[in-house]
């Protein structure tokens, strides 16, 4: 279960206090607030307050285990908290999101700005016929009118499903198909790394046959050539052209939907997580100002894209709820050239970057003078989320990034989540490299053995959430079992992450990874079932199993055993057509970086694929027990053919 890199884990025993300058002016400098957050209901219902309702709640939380309704009784709208309220005073003009994209265009929208686009954009679809309750699904590359349109949405009502534009038209498709979206929103293309990715004629092919789409609207963006469907695709420069700028914003229940955002789960079919409008703007705003310490005259720069739990909650809804300055990124960290992204902190005096750790990595392996070459002093305080970061990264960021002044927030959560469950609140809690330190104040974190009894200070087990928290997804789109059973079922009464972690006798908290089928590829969740799905796709393959092996700027990386059918020769160029054939089911994100070909896979005497013992040999670790095999033979072959390719 151990992961190579979480190993030694709780020996680090550096620890980093926040700087006297940073702690004095933090935005929560109350050493309290954890304590005060024990009494959840009373916390979470002073943190309501903080949002414009059209109605106030009456309850704070229902708890029907295990479906939880937040600020029962109220309503309000997710824009309308990111923009009107913002237009009284001084905020009207000041940058509400600052773009640039990978050619090296730029543009500014003040609040005033995205209001007038977002309520132009929102008539735009009331037009196309979309009303409250349907759905929209966004296939965009990082450019404004991403947000535009998730916050056009959100403005009339209409859940958005945001498809990351690295995935695959076949898996649009899907997400598609399982949402019924009537109207997706895409661009011609997206540039990245001085390409072009063709996103329309992934939408062309991904909407072959599909009914549900009434109306797909186009964002020009590279310019490219485009097939348009007469009746259906619409150019957004000319749909929005005069277009009323007043639209008001409609009065959602707390708990009707905001959004639905797919993930990878055990299956192969993915799950449309559910978030509500209150919760999820109680939970998102509140985080994103205490972790991220932000103030009026920050410029605040997430480098996720909206494609993303992290894009959703802390490019868009966090910030701007908090009426701060957003800049936003179209393209790759090395193009032109690898300081780019230096180039722009310097050139924007960029105060706050949350990042991951695999892109930490990476800046490594290019080497320190390219941060070094650039005026990195604006920064202030840094944020890495998505997968473990190992305290090499982490001390190497804190370094030649933070210049050994900036807090680092290591933010543990999940789509599902919707907000940060665990991290420093930087003007308060002392920093262990490597560790996410400690719950949210307001949020009920614990680990416990396989009997589902917490374990003491100093082990190690299954991480779980005792208690609902604001945020939480509200169910699996369409289908409630599956929300139960994933998530409600392992053990009594508790939300499993599906993580393993420890704690020390500090009781910060130390996350291992997955336990479950979920590889983590550069902070991307990945699916061994799916990828399992897309080899046996291929007319040449029999079964496949996909395992995930420790990767040293990825964290893991897709390992897949393959058996082919009778009579199908073995080659190299057939390797490269499966990882092609991956790529074309779900996107380049999920290519593995290993096939191994193999006559056949090891299984217990019932027939069960050994996934076990296939990490051990992708990790190149001794094996655990074979007892359970029914022809061992099989897996020492592959043990010594793989071995021996190292
Ligand atoms: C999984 C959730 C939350 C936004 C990005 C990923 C891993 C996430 C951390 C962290 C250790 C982390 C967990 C989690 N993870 N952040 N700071 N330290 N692990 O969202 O795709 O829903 O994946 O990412 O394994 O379960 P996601």
């Amino acid at each position: 279960m151990k992961e190579k890199h979480r190993e030694g884990l709780m020996e680090e025993k550096r620890l980093f206090f926040p700087p006297t300058g940073f702690s004095s002016k933090a935005v929560m400098r109350n050493p309290e607030i954890h304590e005060l957050g024990r009494d959840r209901t009373k916390f979470w219902d002073e943190q309501g307050k903080r949002l414009d309702w059209f109605k106030p709640w009456d309850t704070v939380l229902e708890w029907s285990h295990p479906f939880a309704k937040w600020y029962v009784g109220g309503t309000l709208n997710a824009a309308y908290n990111c923009l009107d309220r913002h237009l009284e005073g001084a905020r009207r003009n000041k940058a509400a999101l600052i773009f640039e994209g990978e050619l090296g265009d730029r543009r500014v929208l003040t609040y005033q700005d995205l209001y007038r686009e977002v309520s132009q954009f929102a008539n735009v679809l009331k037009s196309f016929g979309v009303e409250k309750g349907d759905r929209v699904t966004i296939y965009m590359p990082m450019i404004p009118e991403a947000v535009i349109a998730m916050l056009a949405c959100a403005r009339i009502g209409a859940p958005h499903c945001v498809v990351f534009g690295g995935f695959s038209a076949e898996a649009l498709r899907d997400r598609v198909l399982d949402a019924q979206a009537k109207v997706v929103v895409t661009s011609d293309g997206s540039f990245r790394r001085g390409n072009i990715i063709p996103l329309k004629e992934s939408v062309d092919q991904a909407l072959k046959n599909v009914t549900c789409v009434k109306k797909v609207i186009v964002v020009q963006r590279t310019g490219q050539p485009v097939d348009m469907q007469e009746e259906r695709d619409m150019w957004y420069h000319e749909v929005i052209k005069n277009v009323s700028i007043v639209c008001p914003a409609e009065p959602m229940d707390a708990d009707d939907m905001l959004f639905i955002l797919y993930t990878s789960g055990t299956t192969g079919k993915p799950k449309g997580v559910v978030h509500t409008v209150g919760g999820y703007m109680v939970g998102v705003s509140t985080t994103h100002e205490w972790v991220f310490d932000v103030k009026e005259e920050d410029v605040y720069w997430c480098t996720a894209d909206v494609g993303w739990i992290t894009g959703h909650s802390y490019l868009v809804y966090g910030p701007l709820s908090n009426g701060a300055t957003v800049f936003m990124y179209e393209g790759a960290p090395d193009y032109p050239e690898k300081d780019r992204y230096w180039e722009i902190i310097e050139r924007y005096k960029v105060t706050i970057l949350y990042t991951a750790p695999t892109a930490i990595r990476t800046f490594m392996k290019w080497g320190e003078s390219y941060p070094l070459g650039r005026d990195l002093s604006s920064l202030r305080l840094l944020g890495s989320v998505g997968e473990p970061i190992n305290p090499e990264a982490w001390m190497w960021y804190y370094k030649y990034i933070g210049g050994e002044r900036c807090p680092i927030v290591d933010t543990w959560w999940q789509t599902e989540t919707g907000m940060i469950m665990m991290t420093p609140v930087p003007g308060i809690t002392p920093l262990k490299p490597g560790s996410c330190t400690i719950p949210f104040p307001g949020v009920h974190i614990e680990i416990v053995d396989h009997m589902g009894t917490p374990v003491p200070k100093g082990e190690g087990g299954y991480l779980v959430v005792r208690e609902p928290w604001p945020a939480m997804l509200k169910t699996v789109y369409g289908d409630d079992k599956r929300y139960e059973d994933t998530y409600w079922s392992q053990f009594t009464g508790v939300y499993f992450t599906g993580d393993e972690a420890k704690w020390d006798e500090d009781g910060y908290f130390w996350v291992i990874g997955r336990v479950d089928d979920v590889i983590n590829v550069s902070g991307h969740r990945i699916g061994t079932a799916e990828v399992e799905g897309a080899l046996v796709d291929h007319p040449s393959v029999a079964e496949a199993a996909c395992v995930g092996r420790t990767h040293e700027v990825k964290g893991q990386a897709v390992f897949a055993f393959v058996s082919l059918k009778e009579g199908i020769v073995i080659g190299d160029e057939l390797i490269d057509e499966l990882k092609a054939h991956v790529v074309l089911k779900i996107g380049s994100l999920a290519r593995p970086d290993d096939i191994f070909l193999t006559a056949e896979l090891p299984k217990t005497r019932s027939g069960k694929i050994m996934r076990r013992l296939l990490k051990d040999i992708a990790e190149g670790r001794a094996m655990g027990d074979t007892s359970t095999l029914a022809d061992v033979a099989v897996i020492n072959f592959l043990k010594k053919n793989i071995d021996a390719q190292k």
